[in-house]
C-alpha cells in the first residue's frame, strides 16, 4: 500500500532496526476521524522475528551491570524531558487524550524511567537464617535475583506512555529483552520510546515492538516458549485469556475496576468536590481507576449532588490539541455508543440523569446519574467513559458492602472525618488500594498498584514489577 500523502509512517522495531512489515494499516484519530498515520500490521513471522531478536538480545542484557542499565533509564528520561512537548501532542493526537492530561502523563512518564533507573541499582536479595530450622545448622544461604529473559508487555490505549513505562522500565531495570505489543489505537508514543531507547544506549534486540492485530500478536507471545513473563493492562475478558493460555509463564495483569468513593457525614464537601469531579472525567473516564461509582451519606447526598453538578458544567469539552479542554472524545465511535446505550439502560432502570447523556461528533457529554440500581451496567460493569453515578446510603457499613458488591477490586476512596471509620474502611474494602481522604483515582508510580478479584493479579509500581520480572534464587553455603 501506498499512501505517500499521510504524514507517517510507521515501521516495526525489532532487533534495533526499523522494518518494513507486508501490510500498514491507517491510524485515525479518535477526535477527528482523519487519517494521522499509517502504521505496521505485523503478521506471524514478524512477530517471530521479534521474539528471536529478544532471545538473542538476552544474554548481552543479563550480563550488563546495574549502573549501566540505570544509565540508559537515566538517558531516557532526559530525554523524555527535552522532548515532552512533543509526547504530549502524539498522546493528544493518537488517543484523544486532552492536552493538559497528556503533558501529566508524559511528567509521569518521565517519573517511571527515573524510579526504573533507581531500582535497577537496588535489585537484592536477604540473607536466610538457615538454623532457624532443625537441620539447617551449619549453613549460610541468600537469595538473588536474576532477570527472567523474555518479557512481552501488552498494552493498552488509555496511558500510551506511562503504561509501556510501567513495563519497559521494570524489565530493563531488571536486565531483561522485550517485546512490546502496544495498543492498536495508540502505537505511536511507543514507537517514539523504542526511538529514544535506541539513542540512550539499549542494544540492539533488548526492545522489540510490534504493532497490529492484539489477538493474533498477543497468543503468538504468550504461547511461545521463549517468553518467560507476560505483562499486561486491558480489559478482565483478555486477562483470562492470556492466564489460560500462558501454561507457566509468570503473568501480571492489571484489568478494570468500576472504582467506588464513599462520602461519609461530616465531610467538607467543598473541599474535595473538584477534585472528585476529576476523578470522574479525567481521559473521558478511561482510566482503570476512574470514579464510577459515588456513595454518600443521606445528609451530605443533596448538596454533594448539587456541588458535583455545578462544579461538572465547568468542565470544557472539544479538541484534545486545545489546552483548555478537559474532557474529549472516547477512543472509538463504537465506545461512545455503548455508552450511551448503558446510560439508557440505566435510565429504564430508575436512575435519573443530573447531567450529561448527550453525544457530540466521538465526545460523550460528562454524564451524572443518581440512584441507580445496582444491576445497570454503569455500576456493576467497567464504563470506561465518562459516567458516574451517585447513590444515597444511610451507614458506612451500607456503603462498604455496596462498595464490595463488585466483580471488581482495584482501588477505592473515602472521605472522612472519623478515624474508626477510616481504619474499619481500610481494613474491609476489597481493593488493591484504599485512599483515605482522597478519590480511587489517586496514583504516583512508585506506589503498589494491582487488584484483587478481576482487576487483576500481581503489583505494577517499578520495584513490584521488577518482582514478577526476576526470578529469585537460593544461593545456600555448607559450611
Ligand atoms: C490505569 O488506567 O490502569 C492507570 C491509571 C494511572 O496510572 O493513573
Amino acid at each position: 500500500m501506498s499512501q505517500d500523502y499521510l504524514p507517517l509512517r510507521k515501521h516495526l522495531y525489532i532487533d534495533g532496526e526499523w522494518v518494513e512489515a507486508g501490510e500498514y494499516r491507517p491510524l485515525l484519530s479518535p477526535y477527528s476521524g482523519e487519517t494521522i498515520a499509517e502504521v505496521a500490521f505485523a503478521g506471524a513471522a514478524e512477530v517471530e522475528r521479534a521474539i528471536a531478536a529478544a532471545e538473542r538480545a538476552k544474554p548481552l542484557m543479563a550480563r550488563m551491570p546495574a549502573h549501566e542499565r540505570a544509565a540508559i533509564l537515566e538517558r531516557l528520561s532526559a530525554l523524555l524531558r527535552e522532548r515532552a512537548e512533543e509526547c504530549a501532542g502524539l498522546i493528544a493526537l493518537e488517543a484523544a487524550k486532552p492536552l493538559k492530561t497528556a503533558r501529566q502523563e508524559v511528567d509521569r512518564t518521565i517519573m517511571t524511567y527515573k524510579f526504573a533507573a533507581e531500582e535497577a541499582r537496588r535489585i537484592h536479595g536477604e540473607t536466610i537464617p538457615m538454623d532457624a530450622a532443625p537441620g539447617g545448622e551449619g549453613r549460610i544461604a541468600y537469595t538473588i535475583r536474576q532477570p527472567i529473559g523474555v518479557v512481552a508487555a501488552i498494552t493498552p490505549f488509555n496511558f500510551p506512555m506511562n503504561l509501556v513505562a510501567h513495563k519497559v522500565g521494570p524489565a530493563i531495570a531488571a536486565g531483561n529483552t522485550i517485546v512490546l505489543k502496544p495498543a492498536g489505537q495508540t502505537p505511536l508514543t511507543a514507537l517514539l520510546i523504542a526511538e529514544l531507547l535506541q539513542e540512550a544506549g539499549l542494544p540492539a534486540g533488548a526492545l522489540n515492538v510490534v504493532t497490529g492485530s492484539g489477538s493474533v500478536i498477543g497468543d503468538l507471545l504468550v504461547q511461545d516458549d521463549r517468553v518467560k513473563a507476560v505483562t499486561f493492562t486491558g480489559s478482565p475478558e483478555v486477562g483470562k485469556a492470556i492466564r489460560q493460555k500462558a501454561g507457566l509463564k509468570k503473568v501480571t495483569l492489571e484489568l478494570g475496576s468500576n472504582s467506588a468513593l464513599i462520602v461519609d457525614q461530616g465531610v467538607d464537601v467543598d473541599a474535595m468536590i473538584a477534585r472528585a469531579v476529576t476523578g470522574a472525567f479525567s481521559n473521558a473516564g478511561q482510566v482503570c481507576i476512574s470514579l464510577q461509582r459515588i456513595y454518600v451519606h443521606e445528609r451530605l447526598f443533596d448538596e454533594f449532588v448539587r456541588k458535583f453538578v455545578a462544579q461538572t458544567e465547568t468542565l470544557k469539552l472539544g479538541d484534545p490539541l486545545d489546552p483548555a479542554t478537559d474532557v474529549s472524545a472516547l477512543i472509538s465511535p463504537r465506545d461512545a455508543e455503548r455508552a450511551l446505550q448503558w446510560i439508557t439502560e440505566a435510565e429504564q432502570l430508575g436512575a435519573v440523569v443530573a447531567a450529561g447523556h448527550k453525544r457530540d461528533g466521538h465526545i460523550v457529554h460528562p454524564t451524572i446519574l443518581l440512584h441507580v440500581d445496582p444491576g445497570a451496567k454503569v455500576s456493576c460493569q467497567e464504563a470506561f467513559a465518562p459516567v458516574v453515578m451517585i447513590n444515597k446510603v444511610s451507614t458506612m457499613e451500607e456503603a462498604i458492602r455496596e462498595v464490595n458488591a463488585s466483580r471488581f477490586g482495584l482501588q477505592a476512596g473515602i472521605y472522612t472525618e472519623d478515624i474508626r471509620t477510616a481504619f474499619a474502611a481500610a481494613e474491609a474494602l476489597e481493593v488493591g488500594g484504599v485512599m483515605i481522604n482522597d478519590i480511587p483515582t489517586f496514583r504516583v508510580d512508585h506506589m503498589p498498584y494491582g487488584g484483587v478479584k478481576e482487576s487483576g493479579t500481581g503489583r505494577e509500581g517499578v520495584k513490584y514489577a521488577i518482582e514478577d520480572m526476576t526470578e529469585l534464587k537460593l544461593v545456600c553455603f555448607k559450611k
